[in-house]
């Protein structure tokens, strides 16, 4: 250790220079490593002030031309915190005191050089406490702003969500009469109705239910977001759930020749909001039925994963997604840059309505894709277990207020 040594820079106002080796030597035997300067005037000492950083200063008291007291002086004008010990010969009480009132840290006779190296490990800690210190310090205001910075965030975030929120619902209120006004015509005398005015009723049909859906995705969305949505997860048979939902595709399927197989094991259940996992399932199967090539096929699977969840995939044999996209499709509002098929004008909400609900039901969502080959996405679940861990399932919630709670707030085909 003593070959090695701790590096201490030292600044020694000294005029004597065998009491400069003197005192370089014991640093040594005292294992330290000393880089040092001496200097005796005010110019010499100011000047290796600027130059470089110190540890500590050791000052005589007595310097033909220049003194301890004016050394201490120019020192902390150029540093608060630098560590001055005056080293000197026998000075009077009353020198000592005042020196050390004008903000030196000790006092040591020439004569009694053991108390040095103390002095100096001591004065060395304090230094390094202080600027921990006054890092810490540092640290703790920048976490103050930030939490601010992120308070205030969070605010504007929740007044956009909000925002958005009534807008949606503004919109979606009448939406379901013109619905069913639209349906009442279509579905009734359509004598009265000339071919044109058909074709235009049921172009109409087509919009609002584009635009009820798309606001009822971001209704969803921004609630899911401000932590307003409530879902009622219940034990769900998945193949008694995703069997009728298939069903509906039915016609689409048809049209271009795709069949869509169904691989879930009938003992297979997930806790899940019924309303939530529908949506789920209709997403997924509606972008793979979308994306797929004409006579194909395509899957719906589950099977139970670890963790007490059960994993659900949807696979098709389609165009994919490239690579570089991969990353952005659960985005809001994303979509591939690609030509929409024939009657195809999605939003690109399908995916991030999929991973919110996912998520907030305890689960997750990724996806796996081959350009030209096909795509599976896969999405997790709590398998029945969880029904126990969960207290305000549905069993306690009033059938009423469930109905009307899930109609409101998902209320979406
Ligand atoms: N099964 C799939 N095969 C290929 N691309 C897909 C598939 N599912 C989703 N995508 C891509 O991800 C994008 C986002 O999907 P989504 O959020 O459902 O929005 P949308 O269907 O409204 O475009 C789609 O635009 C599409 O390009
Ligand atoms: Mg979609």
């Amino acid at each position: 250790l003593t070959a090695e040594g701790v590096p201490l820079h030292v600044l020694i106002v000294e005029d004597s220079e065998t009491d400069t080796e003197l005192l370089l030597h014991h640093l040594k035997r005292e294992g330290f490593k000393p880089v040092h300067t001496r200097v005796d005037t005010a110019e010499t000492l100011k000047d290796a002030l600027k130059r470089s950083t110190w540890d500590i200063v050791v000052s005589d008291y007595e310097i033909p031309g220049f003194d301890g007291l004016s050394a201490l002086s120019i020192v902390r004008k150029a540093s608060v915190d630098l560590p001055f010990i005056i080293l000197s010969g026998a000075v009077g009480e009353e020198a000592a005191v005042e020196i050390m009132r004008l903000g030196a840290q000790d006092f040591i006779t020439k004569g009694n050089t053991a108390r040095l190296v103390p002095a100096i490990n001591r004065e060395l800690s304090k230094t390094k406490l202080r600027s921990e210190r006054r890092r810490a310090n540092r640290l703790a205001r920048r976490l103050e702003t930030e939490k601010l910075v992120v308070a205030r965030m969070k605010e504007i975030d929740q007044l956009k969500d909000h925002f958005v929120e009534a807008v949606t619902h503004e919109l979606r209120t009448p939406m379901t009469p013109l619905m069913s006004a639209i349906e009442l015509i279509l579905d009734g005398d359509t004598k009265n109705l000339t071919p044109q005015q058909t074709k235009l009723l049921e172009m109409m049909q087509r919009n609002v239910k584009r635009l009820s859906s798309f606001s009822a995705d971001i209704f969803l969305l921004s609630r899911i977001h401000r932590g307003y949505q409530t879902l009622y997860p219940q034990i769900l048979s998945l193949r008694e759930t995703g069997i009728p939902i298939v069903r509906l595709f039915k016609q689409k399927a048809e049209e271009k020749n795709i069949s869509i197989s169904v691989d879930i094991p009938s003992e297979i259940r997930v806790f899940a909001d019924a309303v939530a996992l529908t949506q789920i399932i209709t997403n997924l199967l509606n972008n793979a039925i979308v994306h797929t090539r004409e006579g194909t096929e395509m899957t719906i699977g589950a099977k139970a994963a670890d963790g007490n969840l059960v994993q659900v995939f949807v696979s098709d044999d389609g165009e994919g997604i490239p690579q570089e996209s991969i990353g952005n499709v659960f985005d809001r509002f994303y979509q591939v840059n690609r030509k929409s098929g024939p009657g195809y004008r999605g939003i690109g909400l399908g995916l991030s309505v999929c991973k919110a609900l996912t998520q907030k039901m305890g689960g997750d969502i990724t996806v796996e894709s081959q350009q030209g080959k096909g795509t599976t996405f896969r999405f997790t679940l709590p398998d029945e277990s969880a029904a126990g861990l969960e207290h305000t399932s549905v069993s306690e919630v009033p059938e009423k207020t469930r109905e009307k709670g899930s109609q409101v707030e998902i209320g979406h085909e």
